[in-house]
């Protein structure tokens, strides 16, 4: 059986467990995750082991990036098996605090990101979410000081909050993205598909289907317009709510009507039941 990471769940435990490894020179790569991890994260892991020298994962459920109508509590827990995947993966250490060792009593500031936050996609939808997620960002960058940090594609328009937000703030750490790792049938692997009643499943790969179909007609030169009321509709007809399906600028997040002013993002969120999903694929 592999070696157990070290696991440590305070901040001074974490500073020296890291002056250990600096100590050897080595450099190291940060993957930032909620725990219940599925193979999406071990691709994270797998890039961050060929980008850097020794590997830390975060395991830390972020309260500050649910709104009180979400699902923090229910959110899935599965330490015992993410520890193991992690160890077969011979992660360096393992990083999670509980909610008091990240936010201690009188805990007052906030990062507040704009840009690519503000970029009305989930921002419209979850106002509160990029704040939160940009203050835990910015806190697990300054307490883990990596010279990489791994970020998958799915959560596109986080990518891009974090990315800016490490070059606004001369954080030092490279952001990198890495590919969205599908299910056989297409569907985006997430820690939230497990909400999915086997129905819902059933459809869920319609997103990828639509978006696919979609970009490549926009590839063949079709109008902007009709292929996003098109691809909008598929996707309704599945059983979907849509909150949005855009193509937007990849880099900047601004809208784009032409796919030669990009290079081109297709990305949307849609409600099946109450199990919201995002996804996203370059156009
Ligand atoms: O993508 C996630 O899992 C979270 O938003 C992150 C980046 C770990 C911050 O809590």
């Amino acid at each position: 059986m592999p070696r157990s990471p070290m696991v440590v769940r305070t901040v001074p435990a974490l500073r020296r467990a890291l002056d250990g490894l600096r100590a050897r020179k080595a450099d190291i790569a940060l993957v930032p995750t909620m725990g219940a991890l599925h193979d999406g994260h071990v691709s994270l892991v797998r890039l961050a082991k060929r980008r850097a020298q020794k590997v830390v994962v975060s395991i830390f459920v972020n309260p500050t990036q649910f709104a009180p109508t979400e699902d923090f509590g229910s959110y899935p827990r599965t330490w015992k098996s993410d520890v193991a995947r992690l160890a077969a993966e011979k992660v360096d250490l393992i990083w999670n605090p509980d909610v008091k060792a990240m936010y201690p009593e009188g805990f007052a500031t906030r990062i507040v990101p704009e840009g690519p936050a503000i970029a009305g996609l989930e921002d419209r939808f979850r106002p509160h979410f990029f704040g939160g997620v940009a203050t835990v960002v910015g806190k697990l960058f300054t307490q883990c000081r990596p010279d990489v940090a791994i970020f998958g594609e799915k959560d596109f328009q986080q990518l891009r909050v974090v990315t800016q937000m490490a070059r606004d703030l001369d954080l030092g750490v490279k952001v990198i993205g890495s590919r969205t790792v599908r299910e056989r049938d297409g569907l985006a692997m997430s820690s939230r598909n497990v909400y999915l009643a086997p129905e819902q499943r059933q459809a869920a790969p319609e997103l990828y289907r639509a978006m696919k179909l979609s970009a490549a007609r926009l590839r063949a030169g079709e109008p902007v317009d009709a292929v996003m009321v098109a691809g909008a509709e598929a996707i309704t007809k599945a059983g979907f709510t849509l909150d949005y399906f855009e193509v937007r600028h990849a880099e900047t997040l601004a809208p784009i009507a032409l796919l030669e002013d990009g290079p081109m993002r297709m990305l949307l969120a849609a409600k099946i039941g109450t199990t919201r999903l995002i996804d996203n694929i370059a156009v």
